[in-house]
């Protein structure tokens, strides 16, 4: 069955075993925890769109080691590009780039492109470093689940499925990182993130962001589907719509409805006696909750009415991307 191990000399022995033998293995970031495969390997990359259930046209990110020449990989940098990942990297920030073809047409299903992604946490630049391959990557969640953000959230979706989960604690980033197109004069945010809009156009001057529609054309083609939902039924209110998600529990409740009010802390203070969870209240402490309060409420709850926070831009583009997808009732975007 899948076993849960620290990070030491041992359990990356162990990591490296199976990834060199074409298996999987599940390790931490600092947004999400992610199921990572040999990117060289077609079949043991086929074999993470198999256990997660993902669809064959959501390409995966490949993640390299802070010391990893990605020009071996992809090519035509743009000056911007090194800018900013001179600032922001390793970090909750992957870029896109022209592929070299180097590493299995699977990775990024057969687009030109690759998406490569240096994360900072600790755990993950250890493990990245022993094996010293790029290793593709998803959420190690089953396909349109909550992530995960800490080991036990991996085991609940992929026991039975996976060998080895690599244990480096709760993600502080708690959200996905920052999809940014760099095949382009000016970047382009595919997936917003902890590395937001603001902050790249302070650094380098521009940033566009590219807004999919339905029935158009997916750049990023995870943007198309519906993701990160609980397995209870959700609805998703605006903050000015307070008053008519108290009057939405209140009827539930007379009804006999396990029922659950997802909000952050200044929200809560006008819920009195009902049942709520606190994303808590910075943006940082909100992206940081997100998933695991999600999942927290599916187990016990029915319906999960969530209120979104009285706050705009900067990393609340990210999370309110993640909880209107989490809970808003369109099926796309
Ligand atoms: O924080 C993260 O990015 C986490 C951790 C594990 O690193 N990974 C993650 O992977 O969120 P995943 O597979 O759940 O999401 C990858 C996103 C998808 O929206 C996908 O469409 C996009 O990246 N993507 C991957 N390769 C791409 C490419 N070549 N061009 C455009 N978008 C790409
Ligand atoms: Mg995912």
């Amino acid at each position: 069955m899948t076993r849960i191990l620290k990070i030491d000399s041992e359990s990356l022995k162990e990591a490296q075993k199976i990834i060199t033998s074409g298996g999987v293995v599940a390790f931490p970031t600092e947004t999400v925890y992610g199921l990572g495969a040999n990117a060289f390997d077609t079949s043991a990359v086929n074999s993470i769109f198999e256990i997660k259930g993902r669809p064959n046209d959501n390409p995966l990110i490949v993640h390299v080691h802070r010391d990893y020449d990605i020009s071996e990989l992809v090519y035509d940098i743009p000056d911007y590009a090194v800018t900013l990942a001179k600032k922001f990297l390793p970090g909750p920030l992957t870029m896109v780039y022209k592929s070299r073809g180097k590493v299995s047409s699977a990775v990024s299903c057969g687009m030109d492109t690759l998406a490569i992604r240096i994360p900072s946490h600790e755990g993950a630049q250890k493990f990245l470093k022993y094996l010293d391959l790029p290793i593709a990557a998803p959420s190690a969640n089953i396909s349109k689940h909550v992530s995960p953000t800490s080991a036990r959230h991996v085991y609940a979706d992929l026991n039975g499925k996976i060998d080895l989960i690599l244990d480096g604690g709760p993600c502080y980033g708690g959200i996905e990182s920052t999809v940014l197109d760099c095949t382009s004069d000016i970047p382009v945010i595919l997936r917003s993130g902890l590395i937001s809009q603001e902050m790249i156009k302070e650094t380098v001057g521009e940033c566009g962001e590219y807004v999919f529609k339905e029935g158009g054309i997916a750049r990023s083609p995870g943007m198309k589907y519906r993701h990160y939902s609980p397995r209870c039924k959700s609805v998703l209110y605006e903050y000015a719509e307070i008053e008519k998600a108290v009057a939405l529990y209140d009827a539930e409740r007379e009804k006999g409805t396990k029922v659950c009010i997802l909000c952050d802390d200044k929200t809560a203070e006008f819920l009195g006696s009902r049942r709520f969870l606190s994303l808590g209240k910075t943006p940082e402490d909100m992206a940081a909750n997100l998933y695991s309060k999600l999942r927290e409420c599916e187990n016990d709850t029915e319906l999960l009415i969530a209120i979104a926070p009285d706050m705009r831009g900067g990393i609340m583009v990210g999370v309110m991307n993640r909880l209107s997808k989490a809970c808003g009732n369109s099926n796309e975007n």
